[in-house]
């Protein structure tokens, strides 16, 4: 194979797409970074971040500065193609592939011979098969001319830099020739081992890996509930069971949010309703929980100001998915909190340390909030929140105290 991959165009300047593209453009490759917002498009080209990633804004400063990485709002021609565009779900559940789509029908027109198209947005599965239908109806000389693969990405948000560079890669093509031609890009950027496989296989691979943790965070969840009502502290419980040497149970928490566990498992059930039984389940334990918390704070909040004659002040701590990041999407400490502010027997103060405003009320932080408040809930374990003295009335649905 001739083809040298030295210069890459990436759709979509997200939380996947823009550290991709910072690292393959620290790594020699030529990149124009394409986001169809334009207010991204100008942060990037300014040498700037729009999202809470340490390392990647100093990354990013470097590569725009030695002009190694553009940003726009258009593609252009180039040896590789990446879609990381979002892949969200409709209102019943139903994933929603046409971001893909309409990404893929923008870079068409700019395909050559010899070129190499990617998809690491999270799909359903058939979806790379779908898209190369696509671009070959629309260009039937490129069939057998292109590579084409499928390669799910598996970054931790908060740790992206690092993760994209040292995880392990599945890289699914839809033939041998494109497998290895995702290969010999990948391992440009890519310090650790790069697994081929054909492209179903890599769409259901990083499905799997999402409902796997969701069926196991479910499991953590359903104990919690089941030790509230035995009266015994579920985070003592799972270190003490976790001493078992082929016991491992994860944390339970407000519930299960972000952009991927609580919306890829919903990819499996759509496709295959009547073989998905433990994965619905785990979604529908894992949204239940959130639920659970909203009745737990308003118990409290009654029982309260039945004994204190007064509408307590409560301070809700803690909006993004999981500790230490600013990301709010599919939150379930944000649905807690957006449910809480219509229950009027409190008054509330929102905390959330890493983002600076929030479309649900005014920010406090997390001190004043803390001093203020007659009852703590924490909903997220950020690193703020662990030095904080403990307060007379607490509720702690993330184990702060336990970390
Ligand atoms: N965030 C994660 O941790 C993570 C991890 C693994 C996989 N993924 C998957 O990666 C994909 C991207 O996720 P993300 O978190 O980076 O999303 P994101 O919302 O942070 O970023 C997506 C970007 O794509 C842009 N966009 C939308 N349509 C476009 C188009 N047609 N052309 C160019 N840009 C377009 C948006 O403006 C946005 O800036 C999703 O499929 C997601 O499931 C995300």
């Amino acid at each position: 194979m001739g083809e040298r991959f030295d210069e890459a165009v990436i759709l979509g300047l997200g939380y996947i797409g823009l550290p991709t593209a910072a690292l393959m453009a620290k790594n020699g490759i030529k990149v124009t970074g394409v986001d169809t917002n334009e207010e991204v498009v100008d942060t990037v080209n300014k040498g700037k971040i729009h999202i809470v990633e340490p390392e990647l804004s100093g990354l990013v400063k470097i590569v725009i500065e030695e002009n190694k990485l553009a940003a726009s709002t258009k593609p252009i021609c180039a040896d590789v193609f990446i879609i990381a565009v979002p892949t969200p779900f409709k209102d019943n559940h139903v994933p929603d592939i046409s971001y893909i789509e309409s990404a893929t029908k923008m870079i068409i027109p700019y395909l050559r011979s010899g070129n190499l198209f990617i998809i690491e947005s999270t799909s359903p599965i058939f979806t790379t098969e779908k898209i190369a239908n696509l671009i070959f109806s629309e260009r039937p000389e490129l069939e057998g001319n292109i590579y084409i693969a499928y390669c799910p990405e598996r970054v931790l948000p908060g740790n992206a830099v690092y993760e994209l560079e040292n995880n392990d890669r599945v890289v699914g093509g839809i033939n041998e020739e494109s497998n290895q031609a995702a290969i010999t890009f990948y391992s440009k950027f890519v310090n650790s081992n790069i697994y081929p496989t054909n492209a179903r296989t890599a769409e259901m691979c990083k499905l799997t890996e999402n409902a796997s943790r969701d069926v196991n965070i479910a499991f953590a969840n359903e104990l919690s509930m089941i030790c509230d009502k035995a009266n015994i502290n579920v985070w003592e419980l799972i270190n003490l069971t976790n001493k078992h040497p082929r016991v491992n149970i994860l944390q339970p928490g407000s519930g299960v949010g972000g952009h991927c566990i609580a919306v890829d498992p919903w990819f499996i059930v759509s496709d295959f309703p009547d073989e998905s039984i433990i994965i619905k389940t785990a979604r529908e334990i894992n949204n239940y929980k959130t639920l659970w918390v909203i009745e737990q704070i308003k118990n409290s909040i009654l029982q309260f100001k039945m004994e204190n004659n007064r509408k307590p002040k409560v301070a809700l701590m803690g909006i993004a998915f999981k500790p230490n990041i600013d990301d709010l999407r599919e939150s379930p400490a944000k649905q807690v909190v957006k449910e809480m502010l219509t229950f009027k027997n409190a008054e509330y103060f929102i905390v959330e340390p890493n983002v600076d405003s929030l479309d649900l009320g005014e920010l406090t932080s997390h001190e004043d909030a803390c001093n203020k408040a007659d009852i703590i809930v924490f909903l997220v374990a950020h690193r703020e929140f662990l030095t904080l003295e403990r307060q007379k009335q607490e509720l702690d649905f993330c184990g702060i105290r336990r970390r």
